[in-house]
């Protein structure tokens, strides 16, 4: 018999409670050992798809592959015991249809164990993200800068500096809501609009160059740790890894080429 009790994970009903409550803490992840560090403060981590721009030095998110994220997402689901696990849906696995939709999302959760599903789109995604929870599948909306359609946007510009603007952003908050969605990402919008979409919808509202009045806040788990050479202006760095790294690197560099590197000797000793 366990002396300890099991250790659960966060949920998608503990999420969508802590609407207006205690602020939601949640960062990017893509390895098993990063996000076993993220897992101790996290309520989630989300497998984004990011991952493409930041481990494989794709020029946007739109190349990324379904079976990418699918093997990172498990990569996460491994290496953590207590944050909820949400991995993006990447562009062109979603958008066609409420169907394709679903038998892509289906396949990640089945493929990486992660509890919920995000997808990028407001009031157009509000039939899919419909149909996906009414059969199982939870999911995080994410609108405002919405990357995956950054060549309709022209670029990643921030949303909402023309209020005439406002109200379509609104809507499709609004929008995800109702059809379903149990949080959503609010990235890239100007402070006051991030505030009228918090208020005006009653699921958490997780910024990202937004507004500390959402519900909760995410970011990029490098970009925070200064391991990005650009990161966007909103972010705060958090550490500065890039050059801790070069140093060691450069340090091991320098004790192999002068033969001060431990023998196999000192190695299996
Ligand atoms: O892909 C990603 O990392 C994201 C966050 C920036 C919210 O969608």
């Amino acid at each position: 018999m366990s002396i300890t009790a099991p250790i659960r994970r966060m949920t998608v009903p503990q999420i969508r409670a802590r609407k207006g409550g205690d602020p939601i803490v949640s960062l990017t992840s893509y390895h098993a050992h990063t996000a076993a560090i993220v897992d101790k403060y996290a309520d989630f981590i989300l497998v984004g798809d990011s991952l493409g721009m930041v481990m494989h030095g794709m020029d946007s998110t739109i190349g990324v592959p379904l079976d990418l994220m699918i093997m990172h997402g498990r990569a996460v689901v491994r290496g953590t015991k207590r944050a909820l696990v949400v991995v993006d849906m990447p562009f062109g696995t979603y958008e066609e249809s409420p169907n394709v939709a679903f038998r892509n999302a289906a396949k990640i959760m089945k493929e990486t164990g992660c509890g919920a599903v995000k997808l990028e789109g407001g009031a157009r995604m509000a039939e899919t993200i419909h149909f996906l929870t009414e059969r199982g599948i939870p999911v995080m909306a994410h609108i405002g800068l919405t990357p995956q359609s950054s060549h309709v946007m022209g670029g990643f510009k921030t949303q909402g500096r023309n209020e005439d603007t406002w109200a379509a952003h609104i809507n499709d908050a609004v929008a995800v809501a109702e059809a379903g969605a149990f949080a959503m990402v609010v990235e890239g919008v100007v402070e006051p609009l991030a505030d009228k979409i918090t208020a005006a919808v009653d699921i958490p509202t997780i910024g990202i160059g937004a507004s500390a009045q959402c519900d909760g806040q995410i970011l990029v788990l490098e970009d925070m740790l200064g391991l990005n050479p650009w990161v966007p202006k909103f972010v705060k760095k958090y550490g500065d890894l890039g050059p801790a790294i070069e140093q060691a690197v450069s340090d091991y560099a320098d004790e192999v080429k002068s033969r001060s590197f431990p023998g196999e000797d000192n190695i299996y000793r």
